[in-house]
């Protein structure tokens, strides 16, 4: 357990469940985050991580190799899943999406060209015996060109992207693409003419997979809009044209069988200059003596990050028609980010794990880079911010006696790790993939562009540890771009 430096208590959360239905939010509240920097030490050094160990990723080496064998940039990646987000391979081959982009763009303008690609690679063999680089062959983007930008209205756009989501395999190989669909409205200049257009959408196509020809794919030739964001729940950009509508991930819940449901990326639906925060947002116990109040707290531009996490409900067995549900979590003048949220089950609870930015929190708050997690009896719950009511999970070696600087210019004073992985996603037994982002330090730092070594964590009740035991080097660092299978549809034995 980490030393504390003096601060105000975390809001008290009670883990219970409520109907998935229910208008109960769950709040990130400011004491929570708060205890972040309460862990981190006022006395660590320049280029030294202020943050505790259990909660912080190993160092990645600068010299790390690349998946896609400089075929293309590639980051947010996520594995094949079934409704309990168990990870497949089929026969015999193990395949993951990733958004990718043409490595002639800068890395940072990758955003506005994103394409959904995939790799695939045998199933079955350890980490350790693979090729360094994880041994992925790239299959190529999985979409033709044109088909992702037939859904939106405005035909005028400047810019046609697809931003993350999550596969779904079902019997007889069919593969259920859920994903973000957005178009950009640009002048020459990069200014919008008019705010973005993100929706979460699917498009359903075929697996073929032998150990010949690799893995293939058959369909992805239509994509049905399932959700933009309703203004109601989720802010629009008519309300802030900044906003963030994103990440689908699918699941079912034990706890309401034959129902299918979705957690997504949003922010809380206020108008971004008269958005206010409330006492609940910001959690202070009765009489905290650190305590801050709404007036000080809604002067300090701290209302400019409003993220929630929100849940929708399929209304058909094809899963192409969905209803939104009020959010299960809000972020409100904590961080404005809360992006690929997912749902993880563990001795019957829910964990609910998103990726956040150290710059995109509030003002007056501070944390790395990385994955924070919530714990609560149910899809909707008084979900409890994980390790010390902080929030924070896995980090990137951040000192936060320091600033940040950005993954292009790293702050002199930052350890080489802060900006060196994102896009986390937590896999079945705690194993965690991301991808590299900037490793090194100022005036010596390599951009990354393919996927970091797969970590993991221990998880029990509402706390959480690396394992710094973990891989072939006893580093805590396991195989590179390492995203294996739990379970196979006709296993490579029997092909
Ligand atoms: C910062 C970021 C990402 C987001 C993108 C939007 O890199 O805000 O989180 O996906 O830019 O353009
Ligand atoms: C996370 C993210 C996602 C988004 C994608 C866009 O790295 O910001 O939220 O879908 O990147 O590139
Ligand atoms: C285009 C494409 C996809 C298909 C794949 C097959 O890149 O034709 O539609 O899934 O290539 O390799």
């Amino acid at each position: 357990v980490p030393y504390l430096q003096p601060g105000p208590e975390p809001a008290v959360h009670t883990q219970k469940a409520f109907a998935p239905q229910d208008t109960f939010t769950a709040k990130w509240t400011r004491a929570d985050a708060r205890q972040i920097k309460r862990m981190s030490d006022p006395g660590a050094g320049s280029r030294q991580s202020s943050m505790p160990a259990e909660y912080t990723m190993p160092n990645v080496p600068q010299d790390f190799p690349d998946m896609s064998n400089e075929q293309v940039w590639v980051w947010d990646t996520w594995p094949l899943t079934d409704a309990n987000a168990n990870q497949y391979s089929v026969n015999g081959q193990e395949i993951i999406f990733s958004l990718v982009a043409d490595r002639n763009l800068g890395f940072d303008d990758r955003h506005v060209f994103a394409k959904i690609g995939y790799f695939y690679r045998p199933a079955g063999i350890p980490a350790n015996l693979r090729p360094t680089n994880g041994g992925w062959t790239y299959g190529g983007l999985v979409f033709d060109e044109g088909v992702t930008g037939k859904i939106f209205k405005d035909q005028s756009y400047s810019h046609q992207t697809q931003w993350s989501g999550s596969a779904r395999i079902f019997p007889g190989g069919e593969i259920k693409l859920f994903f973000t669909d957005v178009a950009f409205y640009r002048d020459a200049e990069g200014k919008d003419i008019k705010p973005y257009d993100p929706q979460i959408a699917l498009s359903v196509g075929m697996v073929h997979a032998n150990k010949k020809k690799g893995v293939w794919f058959t369909g992805f030739k239509n994509v049905i809009p399932l959700l933009s964001a309703d203004g109601t729940y989720y802010q629009t950009g008519e309300q802030n044209p900044y906003f963030n509508f994103r990440d689908p991930f699918t699941f079912e819940d034990p706890a309401h069988p034959g129902e299918t449901f979705m957690v997504f990326e949003g922010n809380s639906a206020m108008p971004r200059e008269s958005a206010v925060c409330t006492a609940k947002d910001l959690g202070y116990q009765a009489g905290d003596p650190y305590a801050e109040t709404v007036e000080q707290v809604n002067a300090s531009g701290a209302t400019y990050q409003i993220g929630n996490i929100g849940l929708a409900r399929a209304k058909n067995k094809d899963l192409t028609k969905w209803e939104f549900l009020p959010p299960i979590l809000s972020a409100n003048c904590v961080t404005d980010q809360t992006e690929r949220p997912q749902i993880y089950m563990k001795d019957g609870k829910y964990y609910l794990f998103t990726i956040s930015h150290r710059g995109t929190y509030a003002a007056g708050l501070d944390g790395p880079e990385g994955v924070y997690g919530f714990v609560g009896n149910g899809i909707r719950s008084d979900y409890q911010p994980m390790n010390q009511g902080s929030g924070l999970v896995l980090g990137n070696p951040t000192n936060l006696n320091f600033n940040a600087g950005f993954p292009y210019a790293p702050d002199y004073n930052q350890p080489l790790g802060h900006f060196q992985a994102y896009s986390h996603y937590v896999m079945p037994g705690g194993l965690v993939q991301s991808f590299i982002d900037t490793i090194g330090t100022e005036g010596n730092f390599r951009r990354g562009g393919t996927l970091a070594p797969t970590v993991k964590i221990d998880i029990e009740g509402a706390s959480s540890a690396v394992d710094h035991s973990y891989g072939s080097n006893g580093n805590g660092l396991g195989g590179w771009a390492d995203i294996p299978a739990n379970r196979n549809v006709n296993p490579v034995e029997q092909i």
